[in-house]
């Protein structure tokens, strides 16, 4: 029995900022952004959107009448939570009018969050083949106006159902993964803003992903030549790029080239939207599904790295069900349809944060199907559109 990705959708709000006006407000060079950090434009993310919103108005397009009844667990992965002590799965499940008799959970650790879904979800489905598990990564990656962490700001969710006989891709069973208690990421309680070693934090991914990469081919016995392509998670598209060049040299000339070709696939929606923290890894896999030409068979190496820190390489391959013309025409259209804010509006709607009192939001400028209203009796007032 293969388990697996069946399906993956992807949610960011329809406003973004071009990085070379920022760089031009910033008076940096523009080619840093673009080629040095590797990202073009970043997601802005109204007030109106958190990450319940995104997460549900990804999930509400993996989720039907069909496989409603079929989902045993709702995991959320996130590192932007909306309280401390409830889960963000339990609105989703709500408002995505799941069943009652599910599992709701959410999930931290950085951007790994998702990743540790998958795997728990992936565990599930082997003892559970009927049933499917939902698993979401929704965030909003905040580093502060001015600050060198800010052009790799972004937000948005994915939502993927696992399932026996996926349609996208089938899990392999080994994974292979480290953790160590590091300082080179973090938000303290208090703070709105994330707090980041950044240097630091490259030298620990680079690290991380190459000893679990050995770890990997030491258990399994396989090889460069046994992967077309890796996707990785993508704080900023270069980081990527920096870790595949840790190991390209074990493939052969042509095989590099091979693999360069599907990095550049696997980049090209995440250097648009900006980070997602959970959902970088899993909306560059989406891009290098629907950007590159795989077929099926063909396995695919998914490096997971969430800073504090935590890092997983595991792996899988191509469904014979494999189809993406229905992804690609929606991110033509999502892409073709957005709207462009300048660096005041940015500013704007950055510092427009949710007050800790009961709030009315105007919600008419945003297009999505679920929004946030505002605030009542400190509970978060949630709205879809088309209940
Ligand atoms: N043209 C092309 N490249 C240029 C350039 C130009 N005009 N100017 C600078 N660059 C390159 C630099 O050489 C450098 O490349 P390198 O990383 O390959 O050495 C890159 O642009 C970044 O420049 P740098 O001066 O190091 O940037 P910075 O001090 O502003 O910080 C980060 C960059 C990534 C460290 C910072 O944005 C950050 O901390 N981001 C958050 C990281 C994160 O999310 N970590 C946690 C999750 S893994």
């Amino acid at each position: 029995m293969h388990i697996g990705i069946d399906q993956l959708e992807f949610y960011a709000p329809s406003t973004y900022l071009d990085l070379t006006e920022l760089a031009d407000a910033r008076q940096v060079d523009p080619n840093k952004y673009l080629i040095g950090i590797g990202q073009s434009q970043q997601a802005v993310i109204p007030v109106t959107q958190d990450v319940v919103t995104m997460a549900a108005n990804a999930a509400s397009r993996v989720i039907n009448d069909e496989n409603r009844n079929k989902i045993a667990m709702v995991l959320f992965g996130t590192e932007s939570g909306i309280d401390h002590s409830k889960s963000a799965a339990m609105y989703l499940k709500r408002l995505l009018q799941l069943p009652d008799n599910i599992r709701a959970i959410e999930l931290k650790q950085a951007c790994y969050g998702a990743t540790a879904g998958v795997q728990f979800a992936r565990d599930y489905v082997a003892l559970h083949p009927e049933q499917q598990v939902l698993v979401v990564g929704s965030d909003i990656a905040r580093y502060g106006l001015k600050t060198p962490g800010e052009v790799t700001q972004g937000g948005g969710a994915v939502a993927m159902t696992i399932s026996a006989e996926p349609a996208l891709l089938n899990l392999d069973d080994v994974s292979t993964f480290r953790s160590e208690d590091i300082m080179d990421f973090w938000r303290p309680l208090y703070r709105t803003e994330a707090l980041v070693d950044g240097r630091y934090s490259e030298n620990v991914y680079i690290d991380f992903f190459k000893a679990v990469w050995a770890n990997y081919q030491s258990q399994t016995n396989r090889h460069i030549r046994d992967f077309e392509a890796f996707a990785f998670h993508l704080p900023f598209t270069k980081m990527g790029l920096k870790a595949l060049r840790a190991v390209l040299p074990e493939a052969s000339e042509q095989q590099q080239s091979q693999l360069m070709t599907n990095f550049e696939a696997s980049r090209v929606y995440n250097r648009l939207v900006g980070n997602l923290y959970t959902g970088s890894l899993y909306l560059s896999l989406r891009s290098l599904f629907d950007q590159a030409t795989l077929k099926p068979g063909q396995r695919i190496g998914l490096f997971s790295y969430g800073s504090g820190a935590e890092g997983e390489f595991y792996s899988g391959t191509i469904s014979d069900k494999f189809d993406v013309e229905a992804s690609k025409a929606w991110f033509d259209h999502y892409f073709a349809n957005r709207t462009q804010v300048d660096v005041a509006t940015y500013e704007r709607l950055f510092k427009q944060q949710l007050p800790n009192h009961d709030v009315l939001l105007d919600t008419r400028q945003d297009d999505a199907r679920f929004v946030l209203a505002g605030i009542k009796h400190d509970q978060r007032q949630y709205v879809d559109r088309e209940a």
